[in-house]
């Protein structure tokens, strides 16, 4: 639903009561790369009665900006957004709906952020959707092809979407996670891969994060990112975020000089191996 109507709190499906969840409200800004905005918006359009929205995968290495591009999309086109973080942990109920007993020992059905969205027609993002098994996915199958429900086996109900419900699953390029099955790939398309920004962009991206930041300080850092991307390294806008902050607090509480604080804050927040891709550093031509 519109970010701007009232809030329900709770709904009667087939004479069940569930508890609704509250939609996620952060501050995320994105800057620049505006063909994945492009890309994700084209994925949620319907063009025509009968046709219906597609379930993007948004894919790259942890800390790029997938969470922050779906949510920042789906607040752009003035929805509610309901994250719902998957991991290993993640049980097939927790993505549908929970029974909880109330201090009157009933039982209180309790919808899912994905549920929530599916009843209120916002935006579920499936956060690092890898990290949950497959019996999770499963349960998601009808929901990610053209019958667009869910089953409820504790709650004994089916959960229709409403027509403005929009899905994305977010996943990281990495080795702590599950292979999704075949099945469930085919219906978490197109892929959106959203890979490390241009140096001018990473400057703004850093800037927009730490607009209080020292001018000098975001250039050694976008430095160092972009040769440690060239090195095809891991390191993203979040660690960037991160070396960029602690130096600041270092200039702040000690008056540290920026370049001394800046290569301390990038030892103590990415270790030794980051040291490689400093200027000037030994990394500086590596493997000529
Ligand atoms: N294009 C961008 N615009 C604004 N912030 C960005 C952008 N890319 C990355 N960030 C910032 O980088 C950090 C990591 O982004 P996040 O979306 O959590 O990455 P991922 O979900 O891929 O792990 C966040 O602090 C986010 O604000
Ligand atoms: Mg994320």
């Amino acid at each position: 639903m519109p970010a701007s109507e009232p809030r329900r709190r709770s709904v009667v499906i087939d004479g069940v009561e569930l508890q609704l969840a509250h939609p996620d409200e952060f501050q995320v800004h994105w800057v620049g790369q505006e063909e994945l905005v492009k890309q994700l918006r084209a994925a949620w359009l319907v063009v025509d009665a009968q046709d219906l929205p597609m379930h993007p995968r948004l894919l790259g290495k942890p800390g790029v900006g997938k969470t922050s591009l779906a949510y920042a999309t789906a607040r752009a086109l003035g929805r509610d957004v309901y994250l719902f973080q998957a991991t290993m942990d993640t049980r097939p109920e927790d993505l549908i709906i929970t029974p909880v007993i109330t201090d009157q020992q009933r039982i209180k059905y309790v919808a899912s952020p994905l549920v929530t969205a599916m009843v209120e027609g916002g935006v579920c993002i499936l956060d690092e959707g890898n990290r949950m098994g497959e019996k999770c996915w499963a349960s998601l199958a009808p929901l990610l092809d053209t019958r667009r429900y869910v089953e409820s086996i504790v709650a004994g109900i089916k959960v229709r979407a409403h027509p403005d419900f929009r899905f994305c699953a977010t996943m990281n390029e990495d080795a702590s996670t599950f292979e999704v099955p075949e099945y469930v790939h085919s219906r978490l398309q197109p892929q959106i891969v959203v890979d490390f920004p241009e140096a001018a962009e990473e400057y703004r991206i850093l800037r927009d994060n730490l607009p209080f930041s020292d001018e000098k300080i975001l250039a050694y850092v976008v430095d160092f990112l972009q040769r440690a991307h060239k090195g095809d390294e891991r390191y993203t806008v979040r660690d960037g975020i991160n070396v960029a902050r602690y130096a600041l607090k270092l200039i702040s509480a000690h008056g540290e000089h920026p370049l001394r604080a800046y290569h301390q804050s990038l030892l103590m927040v990415l270790g030794e191996e980051a040291v490689l891709y400093l200027e000037g550093g030994p990394g500086k031509g590596k493997g000529v």
